[in-house]
C-alpha cells in the first residue's frame, strides 16, 4: 500500500490530513482504525473517510507517543504476536510526523490555531510606519559583509578587546556572544559619586561599537548581562539603550533562571516592611540585537538545531544551573556551556564565526568549535587566555 499525503488546515477547527491508499483498506485494517480512533477525543482526532481509496483524518491536536503506541505497537499482545499491528499504522504516523508546524501543550502536538495569537494584523504598515525608530530603517550599515581573515579565525588572543578589535575588517563576525565584565579595573567601591561607573560604561560601549562595526549585517549580538543590583543600576536597561540607539534591531531578551538568589544582604532589606525592602533575583538576561536585518543569511545544509530544540529555546525563559565548574578553571564569573550551546545553534549556521570579547574561561569559543563553528575569544588576563586556549583545544 503506497501513501501520499496531503494536509490541509480547515479554518480555524481542524488540519485534514489525506493518505491515497493504492491497494485498498483491509477489513481487519478498518476495525484495527476504527478501535485506535476511540481512544482519542472525538474533537482532536477522527477519521472522516476510512478506505477504499483513502484515510482522512480531521486532526486537531494529538499526543503522538499515545498515538504510536496504539499504531504501531498495538495494545492487545495476544492479536500482535499473532499478526502484528497493520502497516497502515506507521504510515499515519508518518504523514502526522511530516507536519512540520504546531505548537505544544503538554504531551500534545495541537495543529491549529495554535499560533493565533501571534498573528500581527497589518505588519507591512505598522514597520512602514515605526520602522524609522523601532526596526532602525534608517540605519547606517553597508550591507556588505566581508571574509573573516584568514589565520585570524579559531584563536585565543590575550589583549584588550578595543584593541584587538581593531585590527578586524568591518562586517565580518556573525555572531557576538559575551559577558562583560563586572569592572575594567576601575575602583567603585571607593568612589562616592558614581563617576566610576560612568568611566565603567564609557569602556564598555568602546568596546560595544567596535563589536558593532565588526558584526556582519543580519548578524546578532547577545548579551548576557545581569543589573547591578547592590547599586542600583539596571545596567541591562543601559545595555539594550545603546544598542538600540546606535540603530540595532533588539531581537527580544531571554531570562536565564538560574534558581539561586543574586542577594548577598540577609534582611531582605527592611524586613517586614515596606520602608525599603530589598528584590531578590534568581535571574540575569540575555539581550539580543540584529544589525540591519532580522533574517540571517546562511545555508540550508548549515542549519544544525533539531526541531524539539527550537521549541525548547524560542520560549525565552531558560533554566539552567550556574556554571558548577568554576573552582577547575579559576574564574569566578563563567556562564555555564549549555547557555553558549542554545544561543549558538539557535542564532547562527554551522560554519559561522562567533566573537567573544570577554572570553574568560573561553565558555564560547570552546562551545562553538564543538559546534563547528569559527571562533575569535579575546580576554585581557593573560591567564584566562591560557585557561581558554587549553578549555578550547581539549574538546567539549
Ligand atoms: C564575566 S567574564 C566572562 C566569562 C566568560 N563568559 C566565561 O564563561 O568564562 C568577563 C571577562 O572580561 C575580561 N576583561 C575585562 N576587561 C577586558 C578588556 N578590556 N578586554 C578584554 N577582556 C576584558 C575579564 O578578564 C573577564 O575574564
Amino acid at each position: 500500500m503506497a501513501a501520499k499525503v496531503r494536509t490541509e488546515e480547515k479554518g480555524a477547527s481542524y488540519r485534514e490530513v489525506i493518505i491515497s491508499l493504492e491497494s485498498g483498506l483491509g477489513a481487519d485494517e478498518r476495525s484495527f482504525l476504527l478501535d485506535v480512533e476511540k481512544r482519542f477525543p472525538r474533537t482532536d482526532f477522527s477519521f472522516a473517510e476510512l478506505g477504499p481509496e483513502r484515510i482522512v483524518i480531521n486532526l486537531r491536536s494529538v499526543a503522538l507517543d499515545d498515538l504510536k503506541a496504539c499504531l504501531e505497537q498495538g495494545d492487545e499482545p495476544e492479536k500482535e504476536e499473532a499478526a502484528g499491528p497493520p502497516a497502515v499504522g506507521s504510515k499515519i504516523i508518518r504523514a502526522i510526523e511530516n507536519i512540520r508546524s504546531y505548537g505544544i501543550q503538554g504531551k500534545k502536538r495541537v495543529y491549529v490555531g495554535y499560533n493565533a495569537e501571534r498573528k500581527v494584523k497589518g505588519r507591512k504598515q505598522k514597520e512602514a510606519t515605526t520602522g524609522k525608530h523601532f526596526y532602525a530603517t534608517d540605519n547606517p550599515f553597508s550591507k556588505q559583509n566581508n571574509d573573516f581573515p584568514v589565520g585570524k579565525a579559531d584563536k585565543g588572543v590575550c589583549g584588550d578587546a578595543q584593541d584587538v578589535l581593531r585590527s578586524l575588517p568591518d562586517n565580518c563576525v556573525d555572531l557576538i556572544l559575551t559577558s562583560p565584565p563586572y569592572n575594567f579595573g576601575l575602583d567603585y567601591e571607593s568612589s562616592t559619586d558614581g563617576i566610576e561607573w560612568q568611566r565603567y560604561f564609557e569602556k564598555l560601549f568602546a568596546v560595544f561599537e567596535e563589536c558593532i562595526r565588526v558584526l556582519k549585517y543580519g548578524g546578532r549580538i547577545v548579551v548576557n548581562v545581569q543589573p547591578l543590583f547592590s547599586s542600583y543600576i539596571p545596567s541591562h536597561h543601559f545595555v539594550s539603550n545603546f544598542f538600540t540607539s546606535h540603530k540595532l534591531i533588539w531581537k527580544g531578551e531571554i531570562l536565564w533562571e538560574k534558581n539561586n538568589y543574586n542577594c548577598k544582604y540577609t534582611a531582605w532589606g527592611s524586613w517586614k516592611s515596606p520602608s525599603n525592602p530589598y528584590l531578590k533575583y534568581t535571574w540575569e538576561f540575555l539581550e539580543i540585537f540584529a544589525k540591519g536585518s532580522l533574517r540571517k543569511q546562511g545555508r540550508r545544509e548549515d542549519i544544525d538545531i533539531t526541531a524539539e530544540e527550537f521549541k525548547k529555546w524560542v520560549v525565552a525563559k531558560w533554566s539552567i544551573a550556574p556554571e558548577k565548574d568554576m573552582n577547575k578553571y579559576e574564574h569566578p564569573a563563567m556562564f555555564p556551556e549549555e547557555l553558549a550551546y542554545r544561543a549558538i545553534k539557535l542564532f547562527s549556521f554551522e560554519n559561522d564565526v562567533v566573537l567573544d570579547p570577554f572570553n574568560g574561561a573561553g565558555t564560547s569559543t570552546a562551545v562553538a568549535r564543538h559546534l563547528g563553528r569559527r571562533f575569535l575569544g579575546i580576554d585581557i588576563s593573560k591567564d584566562y587566555c591560557d585557561t581558554a586556549r587549553r578549555r578550547t583545544h581539549a574538546g567539549l
